[in-house]
């Protein structure tokens, strides 16, 4: 993505420090100077942004964390998106991609009931007509269950207004 988009910035986030490494080590080597890594745990992720500072949300592959109990670990749980909300600008959109079914269902479901506005949503990211803009970059775990021919889930959305 940030090849493509040279005059956007882009922070890439994970909590394993190899993954952060490996993602550091491109950026120096391809001297790719709009693109940045945070380590944190994502729980933590709104101390590292002000107000109207982020244009978009890409929550790529995550934990599915399936335990009923750990439903405010998932990243689109309403918790999180409470969180992206004080960063994301009025008309920021949260995208997820996802090999997990029930993820992506809860999302839907989440998003629904909270009225938030759904741009796109899809069970099978790679059998649309028309992929949205970008569905061609795809992230280390997306080439491994493409591989193994695992449909891919995708759902984009604005948070409304007040959350
Ligand atoms: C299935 S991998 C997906 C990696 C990458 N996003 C991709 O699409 O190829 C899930 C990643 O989420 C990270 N992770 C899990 N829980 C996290 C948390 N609470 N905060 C930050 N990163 C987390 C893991 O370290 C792991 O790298």
């Amino acid at each position: 993505m940030a090849q493509r988009y040279r005059q956007k910035n882009f922070i890439g986030i994970d909590i394993k420090g190899a993954r952060i490494w490996r993602g550091a080590k491109t950026i120096n080597e391809e001297k790719i100077m709009n693109a940045a890594f945070l380590r944190i745990r994502m729980e933590t992720i709104e101390k590292f942004f002000a107000a109207n500072e982020v244009s978009e949300v890409w929550i790529t592959f995550p934990d599915p964390q399936p335990k009923e109990s750990k439903e405010n670990k998932r990243l689109t749980s309403p918790l999180f998106l409470k969180r992206y909300s004080t960063f994301l600008q009025p008309d920021g959109i949260v995208h997820l991609k996802t090999d997990n079914k029930d993820l992506y269902e809860f999302t839907l479901q989440t998003v629904n009931d909270a009225g938030h506005i759904i741009l796109h949503q899809t069970t099978d990211l790679y059998k649309e007509l028309l992929m949205p803009v970008d569905m061609d970059i795809q992230t280390t775990y997306e080439k491994k269950y493409l591989a193994a021919k695992q449909p891919i889930f995708y759902l984009s959305f604005r948070l409304k207004k007040e959350i």
